[in-house]
């Protein structure tokens, strides 16, 4: 296993849609320990592969840590199609790996159903709520080369805009790793 560094705002593969995998081969298992070796070391909750430098289309969440999922079991989402979103929407904040230090308030439907790929290539399929539905939909962005400023008004992407430059210029501090300067 190998920890990865963490692509940040501004890399290019952050901006594309993601290939879908074709087969769960022993490679795409390899990039699946790396991206929990990489997420775990950087206390994150969810984490797709371009954020490793991968244009796969695959992510995994844990939400161990979180109020309310003490009993979660890690979760790897390959091929996802979310197939239905709720007409509710929530705001809630958002973080980011590759935002580091930032953070902001992104609406979002509050329930949606997914259909993906597990490890053993079965259809899976469930409805989501609340924090999970939430990381679902933010790595699912990820995917299609979404981002939070992407999904904040345009008035708060204002307010986003010199953080955002700070982090493309590597004008921050992170306790992990992220790539260089392109
Ligand atoms: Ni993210």
């Amino acid at each position: 296993m190998s920890l990865m560094p963490v692509t940040v705002y501004g890399d290019s593969i952050l901006r594309e849609t993601a290939k879908p995998i074709l087969s769960v081969d022993d490679e795409i298992i390899q990039n699946i320990h790396d991206l929990f070796e990489t997420m775990r070391n950087a206390n994150g909750i969810g984490l797709a592969a371009n954020q490793v430098g991968l244009n796969k289309k695959m992510f995994i969440i844990d939400l161990k840590g979180v109020d309310g999922y003490d009993d979660f079991k890690p979760l790897v989402v390959i091929n996802p199609e979310i197939i239905e979103y709720s007409d509710e929407l929530i705001i809630m904040e958002e973080g980011c790996l590759s935002l580091p230090d930032l953070r902001a308030d992104v609406e979002r439907s509050e329930f949606i159903k997914i259909k993906y790929l597990d490890t053993d290539e079965e259809l899976q399929e469930f409805e989501a709520e609340s924090w999970l539905a939430r990381v679902i939909l933010h790595e699912y962005d990820h995917l299609i080369g979404k981002m939070i400023p992407d999904r904040v008004e345009p008035r708060i992407k204002q307010k986003l805009k010199g953080d955002l430059i700070r982090i493309m210029k590597r004008d921050i501090e992170t306790d992990y790793q992220i790539t260089e300067r392109g």
